[in-house]
């Protein structure tokens, strides 16, 4: 094994030949990027992997160039563009972040002064302060996680291994370049280190790595197993009139919280009744996957023969299913105006989202 003081140089050097080019990123060895879009991007990214969040990143930042422009913006405006990116307390807190920088004109330049602003966490203030501003500061998402576990052989297994993994991290960070550096390891993470099976005849440090030497590369990080997620159940409503269907806005606080949605129960074993007269009728099961749970939600549609208790009514022509979160989205797939609907029950599977 080689001394590990020059892993950062070397780490570094490879990055300069094969930095992913991304939308938010400097090349490497340039000045920073601007920190509104390294912002952005990192918010985004919390749990949606860098394919999924780079057309979103650019629809923002067309529309919203700026913080003080984002700033400014409907709070309906940025969920209905967030549709789809998934947990959206993070939009919540993007639009209160967004205020709160312009109102103090830019963005704090240290990772204590961002920690302190909503929805920035201890990985995002590190990322941001790191990649935006050139702090040393030691940023360790999973790719990290996992090139650092592999590095020196760490058994422990995750979550329990992550102090342990974030003093072996802060040993590494170099004074020299770390937002280069930072974003050198996640994508030594993402490119080479990948968690089944690794490329380590490429790996520049692979020299330094010592699960390589022992063999056991691929079978680190090690984990505790999880808890099977509890299943629970819900009903969705999605009720049309002339030209127009249901929906509403959910209550700020709590799961897909402002978001564009069908009236549905609580999902939590709490009844609530249909949100209008109607015959209803049962058109299919959408399963999703959350954070804590999995759901399995009953999709009735009708056509409805009374006023709305509840919800408001949207015209059709103005309506937007990519306005609405993934789980809607699946359940309006199986919705059609009454008239035109399939006596038969579809079941509907559909990829597990994530958006609590
Ligand atoms: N994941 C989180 N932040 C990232 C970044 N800046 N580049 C690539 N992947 C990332």
């Amino acid at each position: 094994m080689r001394d590990p003081r020059v892993i950062p140089t070397e780490l570094l050097a490879w990055y300069d030949r094969h930095a992913r080019r991304l939308p938010w990123r400097a090349p490497p060895g340039q000045a920073p990027a601007d920190p509104y879009r390294v912002w952005l991007s990192e918010v985004m990214l919390q749990q949606t992997t860098v394919a999924a969040v780079k057309s979103y990143f650019e629809r923002f930042t067309s529309l919203w160039p700026t913080v003080q422009n984002l700033a400014a913006a409907g709070d309906a405006q940025v969920m209905a563009e967030w549709a789809g990116l998934g947990y959206y307390a993070r939009a919540r807190n993007l639009i209160a972040c967004a205020r709160a920088v312009a109102a103090m004109g830019a963005f704090p330049d240290t990772r204590e002064g961002l920690a302190a602003l909503p929805g920035i966490g201890a990985y995002t203030s590190a990322a941001i302060a790191a990649i935006a501003f050139d702090r040393p500061e030691t940023v360790v998402d999973g790719n990290v996680e996992r090139v650092v576990a592999r590095l020196f052989a760490v058994q422990t297994p995750l979550p329990g291994a992550k102090p342990e993994l974030v003093t072996l991290a802060q040993g590494l960070t170099p004074a020299r370049r770390p937002g280069d550096y930072a974003q050198a390891m996640m994508d030594l993470g993402a490119t080479i280190c990948t968690p089944r099976s690794p490329a380590c005849g490429i790996c520049p440090i692979n020299d330094h790595c010592a699960a390589r030497a022992l063999g056991i590369a691929a079978d680190l990080p090690r984990k505790t197993p999880k808890q099977p997620k509890p299943l629970r159940s819900g009903t969705a409503w999605i009720g049309f009139a002339d030209g127009a269907v249901l929906v509403e806005t959910r209550p700020s606080k709590g799961l897909l919280g402002g978001t564009l949605a069908f009236p549905s129960t609580g999902w939590d074993g709490s009844d609530l009744p249909p949100p209008a007269p109607a015959d209803w009728q049962q058109v299919g099961l959408v399963r999703h996957v959350f954070t804590h749970f999995a759901l399995d939600l009953t999709v009735m549609s009708a056509r409805l023969t009374g006023e709305p208790a509840r919800g408001r009514l949207a015209p059709l022509h103005a309506f937007s299913p990519a306005a609405l979160p993934g789980l809607m989205r699946k359940a309006w797939a199986l919705a059609r105006p009454p008239t035109d609907r399939p006596a038969t029950t579809r079941h509907h599977g559909g990829p597990a989202g994530n958006s609590s």
